[in-house]
């Protein structure tokens, strides 16, 4: 394999050239106290970290720092640590969401504008994953990507607790009656227990897995709790193997091809992974020239089953997941759906990188013969409410509801929903299907609004889940029989803007269809 040589660095332009602006360059390199000897005709290597005092599931990240530079030293480059945009799921508003591609021009032009060789990305909550990637798909140097980890089980009075989900069941069941403020209390101490991301398989946990199934982690990476001593090693590895990657000039877009996205989607569908996917999925294969359609996710999706027993579409959490033998093992699970040839950061295949990996748990990690559910976790509807598709989670919701015919229940807005949606008078029962309009990307941003709530009053009757269709999108952790990203949307004009009360409509997942 050809090797760059120093004077090949892009580095090198602003750190070894002899002429004033180099001179400004390194006087104020030793301006910090680095000596010639510790940058030059090394690698630069930029760590992107997304730290921040609120960015509470990348609480390690400025000790995990630390360990990729030791690393980095280890290997003979020259690290340097940049912040970038902490986008923090649960505190920034109206939605995350639209600030994801904020992140990704950040960490686009983090990389370009200084002298930077190859860079690792740090990054978990939900959309940090997306947003670096995309960035540094584009800018197309060597990168390695850190995932944060998912966080320990929650703890309840002995029981585990999942991130989001868990908080949806036990907030409906408050609501019903059937839980007080002090067992809610309680949960408040237990759900969130260590650093790390959502535990479930929410988008953070499905965004990492993902990640790696496209080759830009070390293999492993995605599933190692964040405080397990396993993840300041990876870190520290991250810092070895990135120097080695911009000599050998390894860059996302030799790696990012069609049959490593279809990898992606594949894994995406057996582990029941978050609708969010899709979309995420698409920007970053975007940014690689690659154009995906709805098409491909189906298509996947109905020969790929589910093998994943994790909330929100199974049993078990994230922690289970690792012990059980994480994404390498279940991706051994599905080699024969997978291009086991595609390439990775590490120089190896994914194939090699899964080979010899085992299930310790069987009933975490099903096999395909012996699935959680036989279909992926994400279907493509079509129909005329929604002609240019939307989507489903048919491995978080009650089968029953699969087939469904109810009449409509119409909110024109998220404030008229939480002005009526628990009105005493207010027309619905567990057949009717609750419709949110104006909560697409122009009419609201595209929040994760789409696990619209159950009116109380049939909360109280034991009710548990009901259709639900709207332009929003919903988290990862979140479940039931809820249509999403309804398409085109109600605010510019798409079918879902013409629903009205008493329309019926109905939902046939096994063909694929959502009609009025
Ligand atoms: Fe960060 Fe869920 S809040 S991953």
């Amino acid at each position: 394999m050809k090797r760059k040589t120093p004077q090949e660095l892009r580095s090198h332009r602003w750190l070894g050239t002899s002429d004033m602006r180099s001179f400004g360059h390194r006087s104020r390199a030793k301006q910090m106290g680095y000596a010639l000897e510790d940058f030059a005709g090394k690698p630069v290597i930029a760590i992107l970290n997304t730290w921040s005092d609120l960015s509470t599931c990348h609480s390690h990240f400025r000790d995990r720092a630390q360990e990729v530079k030791r690393g980095v030293w280890q290997a003979g480059g020259f690290p340097v640590e940049l912040p970038a945009l902490a986008i923090t799921e649960i505190f920034m508003k109206p939605s995350p969401m639209m600030y994801r591609n904020l992140l990704a021009m950040d960490t686009e032009e983090l990389l370009r504008s200084q002298p930077v060789d190859g860079a690792v990305l740090m990054g978990g909550c939900d959309k940090t994953t997306p947003g670096l990637l995309m960035g540094a798909i584009s800018m197309n140097l060597p990168i390695i990507y850190l995932p944060a980890g998912p966080m320990l089980r929650g703890n309840w009075n002995g029981q585990p607790l999942g991130s989001g989900s868990d908080v949806w069941k036990y907030w409906a069941e408050k609501c019903a009656g059937n839980i007080g403020d002090e067992e809610w209390n309680e949960m408040e101490d237990g759900i969130a227990r260590s650093a790390g991301h959502c535990m479930t398989m929410g988008t953070a946990s499905t965004m990492t897995s993902l990640a790696e199934t496209l080759g830009m982690t070390l293999p492993g990476a995605a599933s190692i709790p964040a405080v397990d001593a396993n993840h300041p090693r990876m870190a520290t590895a991250c810092g070895r193997r990135i120097v080695e990657m911009v000599w050998e000039d390894l860059k996302p877009r030799d790696i990012l091809t069609m049959q490593s996205f279809a990898n992606a989607i594949t894994a995406d569908m057996a582990i029941g992974g978050s609708t969010n996917a899709i979309i995420h999925l698409v920007a970053m294969a975007g940014r690689a020239g690659i154009r995906l359609d709805l098409k491909k996710f189906d298509e996947i999706a109905q020969r790929t089953p589910m093998i994943a027993n994790i909330r929100p579409s199974g049993k078990y959490l994230m922690e289970d997941f690792y012990y059980a033998g994480g994404l390498r093992a279940l991706l051994n699970q599905i080699r024969g759906l997978l291009h086991a040839d595609a390439a990775t950061i590490n120089g190896r295949t994914l194939g090699e990188n899964i080979a010899n990996t085992k299930v310790h748990n069987d009933d975490v990690i099903r096999s395909m013969e012996n699935p959680v559910v036989s279909i992926g976790g994400t279907a493509v509807l079509h129909g005329n409410l929604a002609p240019d598709g939307a989507v489903i989670k048919p491995t978080a919701c009650d089968p029953k509801l699969w087939r469904h015919t109810g009449r409509a229940v119409v909110f024109k807005d998220y404030n008229d929903l939480k002005a009526r949606i628990d009105d005493e008078a207010l027309d619905v029962d567990e057949t009717s299907v609750i419709v949110l309009q104006n909560a697409g990307p122009l009419g609201a941003g595209m929040p994760e609004w789409g696990m619209l709530p159950i009116p109380k009053k049939l909360l109280v009757k034991g009710v548990r889940d009901m259709v639900r269709i709207s332009d929003a999108r919903m988290s990862g952790t979140s479940y039931g029989a809820c249509v999403l990203h309804v398409a085109p949307e109600s605010y510019a004009g798409g079918p879902l803007a013409f629903v009205g009360d008493g329309d019926l409509i109905e939902l046939d997942v096994p063909n694929r269809t959502l009609n009025l």
